[in-house]
């Protein structure tokens, strides 16, 4: 089974990141927040794009049958192109892959034919020129806010300057892109991505490391103006 159904591209979606909850009982941490999730983001690391390592298809899978929310995967990986299929089969959504990496264009290409929706992610250091090129071919544009690796970052405001100009691009363009920011996203930094044009927010602190998640969740939706 999967979720199909991505939303309305643009509109504000909520994504918590699992990678903040309780991996000993994922499923009912992933259930106690379904009512305020959009998109649930999985953050898959490999150890060696970044320094940490986190969970990989066997999880999705698992997952996939507790959830019918659209299933957000964040591969920071450094080779992306081997595991693709294995992420579509079990069971994500859309896949997004690091343009740090290189072979965007195959990447991507490899993502569409598999069926899933493609995103592209930018380091806060890497320029918006990098993803510039391939903004036509992909369905979600994350813009990282923290540097990728471990949950619970301060938020770098510095990216809303690149946040600005995509949505800029995307406006004067009519993409049908989504924009999402990631990392440090609560109550406080949310509205500050969202006026400068992030339309999903991806949060794992402000929600699972809360005493109430569904609430916690309801307010940074509140924070970032609403449904
Ligand atoms: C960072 C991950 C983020 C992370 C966000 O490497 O990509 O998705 O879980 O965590 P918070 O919301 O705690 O900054
Ligand atoms: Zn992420």
């Amino acid at each position: 089974m999967t979720a199909l159904d991505a939303g309305l591209v643009g509109a504000l979606k909520i994504a918590p990141s699992i990678l903040a909850a309780d991996f000993g009982s994922l499923a009912q941490a992933v259930a106690a927040i379904d009512e305020e999730t959009d998109w649930l983001h999985v953050d898959v690391m490999d150890g060696h794009f970044v320094p940490n390592v986190s969970i990989g298809p066997p999880v999705v899978s698992s997952l996939r049958r507790y959830s019918t929310r659209f299933f957000d995967c964040h591969l920071m990986m450094s080779e992306p192109g081997r595991y693709l299929e294995a992420f579509a089969r079990a069971g994500a959504d859309g896949c997004t892959v690091h343009v740090e990496v290189g072979d965007s264009a195959a990447l991507i290409g490899q993502a569409r034919d598999l069926g899933l929706r493609v995103g592209l992610a930018a380091n806060p250091d890497t320029d918006f020129a990098a993803v510039a090129p391939f903004l036509d071919d992909i369905d979600l544009l994350l813009l990282m806010t923290v540097f990728p690796g471990f949950g619970g970052q301060s938020f770098i405001p510095e990216v809303m300057d690149k946040v600005r100009e995509a949505r800029r691009v995307v406006e004067a363009r009519s993409l049908a892109l989504d924009i999402e920011v990631d990392g440090g996203i609560d109550v406080a930094t949310a509205p500050v991505a969202v006026a400068a044009g992030a339309n999903v927010l991806v949060a794992g602190s402000a929600i699972f490391s809360r005493p109430d998640p569904l609430g916690a969740a309801r307010e940074l939706r509140a924070a970032a103006g609403g449904r």
